[in-house]
Parts: C-alpha cells; structure tokens; sequence
C-alpha cells in the first residue's frame, strides 16, 4: 500500500524525502527576552529614522517634565523669537537655511503619505519576479515656488518615464506644474513641482547694462524667481508664440540688453519689422538699418550682412575661431519680427528666395563671425520649420496647440513640462525654453518694456548713425 502525505489535512503528492523540522522547546522567559529586545531595537530604530520629530519632542516632554508648561513654552517662543530676528536682519538666509528645510521636511510627510498610490496610478511601479517595486523618494527640497524631489528609480526606468505622466503627478500632488530632469546620479530623477507662481505680475524691465554681457544677457525672470539670462554669444535665437503670446516683450527685452553696446558702437542693431513697422518703430535711433515695408531692402540687408559675414570668416581664418566684438568690427544683430513674413507669406517669389537663401547662410556660418539673427514667428507649423533647426536657442512662448510645443523646442519637450498650449492668454511674456547646460524646459516671463520706457530707452542709448554722410549720434538726435 502507498504511504499517504498528509500535511495540514491537504493530501500531497508522494515525495522523494519525507524532512520533519525538528521542533525546539524553549522556556517562556526566553521567547519573553526575545521579544523585548526586538521591540527594543525597532522602537530605536524609529526614534533615529524620524529624528526630526522625536528629537524635538523628547526634549519638549522632558522640559516639561522638569519645569512644567513654562519649559516648553519659553523654548518654543524663544526659538520663535530668534526665528523673528533672523528674518528680519536676513531674509534670504533665513529661507535658505532656517524655513526651507524645515518646510521641506514638513512636505515630505504629506508627499510619502500619497506616495504609493500616486506611483501606482501613474503608473510608475513595476511588479517584477511576484514583487512590488516601487520608486524610492529620496528627498524633497522646498523652494520658494514649490518643490523638488528627489526620487530614486527602479532599475529599468528613465526619466521620461516620468516625464510622460508629469501631467499626472501635477494633479495627484496639487501642484501647478511638474517638471522633470534627470538628477545627478544615473538612477535619480528630479521632479520640480511648481506651487507658487513667481511669474504672475508682469516683471519690469532690468537695468540696462553699460556694457552688455553677450553671455549672459538678462531677459526677465526665472520661475524660481532669479534672473533670467539668456547667451546670445555663439548662438541664434528663435521666438515662437500665438499673436499676443509677447513677443514684443522677447524682442526688446533682447533689444535694451544689447543697447549699452550700441551707445558704445560695440552692438548693432539691422532690425526688419515686416508687419508694418508699429512694432518696432518706436526704437528706430537705437537702430543702424530699420526697415518695415520694403522687403527689398530687407534682402538688400541680409545680403550685405551675409558679405560682412564673408569677409570677417576670409579675415579670420587662421586666426581664431571666434570674432570679438570690437567698435570697429561690431556684433550685428538682425531682428525679425515675424520671421514668416520674409520665408512664408511674402507673394514675391524671387525676394523669397533671395531672403532665404541669406537667412539660411547667415543662420548657418553667421555666429562665428558676429552676426546674429533673433527672429519671432507666429506660427511654428508654416514655412519657418524648415529653419528652426538652424536657431540653437528657441523660446516658446503661448502656443495654440499641444503639437507645436514639441515642434519650437523639441521632440519631448511638451511631456518633460513645456505646457505651453496651456499658457493663460492673461499672461503674456511668460514661456519656456531650454538653458543651456540642462535639457529640461525651465519656465520664465520676460520683462516687460511699455511705450514710455521704449522711448525713454531710444532717447538714451542711440548709437552713432550715418545719416546723408553725416555721423549723428543719438544724443544729438
Ligand atoms: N512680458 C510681458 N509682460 C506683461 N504684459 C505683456 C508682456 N508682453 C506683452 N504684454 C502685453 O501683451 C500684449 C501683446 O504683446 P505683444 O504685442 O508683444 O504680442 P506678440 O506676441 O508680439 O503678438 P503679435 O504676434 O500679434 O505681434 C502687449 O500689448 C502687452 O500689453
Ligand atoms: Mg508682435
């Protein structure tokens, strides 16, 4: 007859080896002692994890034990008051290193609280060998308009992963925006949440600087609230936006930049206003060519610039790879204010190919040899595209739809943050683009220069221009 296994009252099939588990007796004090002393550690284990609570509260309970309500109390109101004073004396390293932190723990709290199930939602845990693995929050760090956290993936994942559910984690956090970059290790992610908005009020003009800083010059504001500063050394740049999206704003905040160098004869300015000149017209004296209506000299223009351009490359060569500006060989920046104008609408065919025959030669060698474009476009999807890859920096600001974001800034852009169809049309000037060193779109608003302070600026800072033979500076004009 076969032996019958019988485990738990469940019939199991017949087994090589039949194994008992030896069974152990222990006396009760044992197990007792046992207990206590796992108890023990995790209690430990927990008090040192949560330090930031227990810590405090520990030595709030033993003041109390040792003199009453009046113990606790006087700490909490004289840390209170210290608090006051550090504020008041430095703001900004009070924030810095006395609010911040402590709100970025607070945060972290709430944040770990949803944590699993916004991860399950979005879909970003992965079940793999019969486990769950779920993304690790490593840290979260307030800032003055939201959050960064810090979130370790699970082996397999890449940021855009959470780039393409950042829609996603912005609602389940109640947040205004997420944006996501890859953090400084292989395996880390960083999702800015954005709560407070730095960018709500319209952000007023910067100094002009005497001379300007072609590396960095100052546009308007970060989201963060620092300022913004965009390179236009080496590069050309690209503004797209729906019609009142603020690309004037771009413009002449790019304009009042550079004037300091056009006082100084080091910037000048070819600016072309092709939608009738009401645009631009108001900073003519800042400008050595100014033309709105005639799209001749426009190519007249691009063309001579495209000969200055030759002929500084023929004299540099084997030089240096790199022009300096300098008063007698100066930086020419050639402003566009509605680049499809010129490449797109324009009914005259041979112009047409003129304009862009020297817009593409420019766009392509001109950086090197001081000649720069900073062009603005309506409408990402007509003719320009086929020049948007030779702008190394694009801005994109409001856009009608969802489609044209990836096609200004990039193929992603739109899922790692760059919402710009989502724009309000109450907030003109704001935008995103990609600064240089870090991949991730960043949000910003360019300052905002009325008629008043674009006169003000004409009457200030023209340069010395060449009127029937005769060099007129500003001042006198
Ligand atoms: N940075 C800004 N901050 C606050 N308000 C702004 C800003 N830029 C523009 N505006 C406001 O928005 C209006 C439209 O801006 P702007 O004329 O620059 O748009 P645009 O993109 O050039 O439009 P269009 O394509 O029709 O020329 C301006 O009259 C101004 O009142
Ligand atoms: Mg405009």
């Amino acid at each position: 007859m076969p032996m019958v296994n019988v485990i738990r009252g469940e019939q199991l099939p017949d087994a090589v080896f039949n194994v008992r588990t030896p069974i152990l007796r222990i006396p009760l004090w044992m197990a007792v002692v046992w207990w206590l002393v796992k108890g023990l550690v995790r209690t430990v284990v927990l008090y040192m994890r949560f330090w930031y609570a227990t810590v405090p509260a520990s030595v709030l309970l033993y003041l109390w034990a040792r003199f009453g309500w009046a113990g606790p109390v006087t700490l909490v109101g004289g840390l209170a008051c210290l608090a006051g004073v550090w504020l008041l004396v430095h703001r900004v390293s009070f924030l810095r290193f006395g609010w911040y932190p402590v709100l970025g723990r607070w945060r972290r709290i709430g944040y770990r609280r949803r944590w699993y199930p916004a991860m399950a939602t979005a879909r970003l845990v992965v079940n793999f060998d019969g486990h769950v693995v779920v993304p690790v929050l490593r840290r979260v760090k307030a800032t003055a308009s939201g959050d960064e956290l810090t979130v370790r993936m699970v082996t397999g994942q890449i940021p855009d992963d959470f780039a393409a559910v950042g829609l996603r984690l912005t609602h389940t956090f109640g947040a205004r925006s997420c944006r996501v970059a890859a953090g400084r290790r292989a395996d880390l992610v960083v999702l800015t949440l954005q709560r407070a908005d730095a960018l709500r009020k319209t952000i007023p003009p910067a100094p002009v600087p005497v001379v300007p800083d072609l590396a960095g010059l100052v546009l308007g504001r970060l989201e963060g609230g620092e300022p913004l500063r965009l390179r236009l050394f080496g590069t050309q740049i690209l503004v797209a936006g729906a019609t009142g999206a603020g690309k004037g704003s771009v413009i002449w905040s790019v304009i009042a930049a550079l004037a300091g160098g056009v006082r100084s004869g080091l910037v000048k300015l070819w600016v072309f206003d092709p939608k009738g000149g009401m645009e631009m017209a108001a900073g003519d004296p800042l400008f050595e060519r100014f033309a709105c209506e005639d799209f001749a000299a426009m190519a007249d223009a691009l063309e001579t610039a495209v000969g200055l351009m030759r002929e500084r490359t023929r004299r540099l060569r084997g030089v240096t790879r790199q022009h300096i500006p300098t008063v007698d060989e100066p930086l020419v920046v050639i402003v566009v204010d509605e680049l499809a104008a010129l490449t797109a609408y324009l009914t005259d065919r041979h112009l047409k190919d003129r304009i862009k025959a020297a817009l593409g030669v420019l766009l392509t060698q001109g950086r090197a040899a001081g000649v720069h474009v900073v062009a603005a476009v309506q409408d990402s999807r007509k003719d320009v595209l086929p020049f948007r890859d030779l702008f190394p920096t694009r801005i994109a600001l409001r856009l009608t739809e969802p489609a044209q974001v990836d096609m200004v800034l990039g193929d992603g852009m739109r899922d790692r943050g760059a919402v710009c169809d989502r724009i309000p049309m109450n907030m003109p000037g704001v935008g995103y683009l990609v600064l240089d060193g870090d991949p991730s779109p960043v949000r910003v608003r360019f300052s905002y220069w009325d008629d008043d302070r674009i006169a003000e600026l004409a009457g200030t800072y023209s340069g010395a221009r060449v009127i029937d033979g005769q060099v007129i500076t500003g001042e006198v004009l």
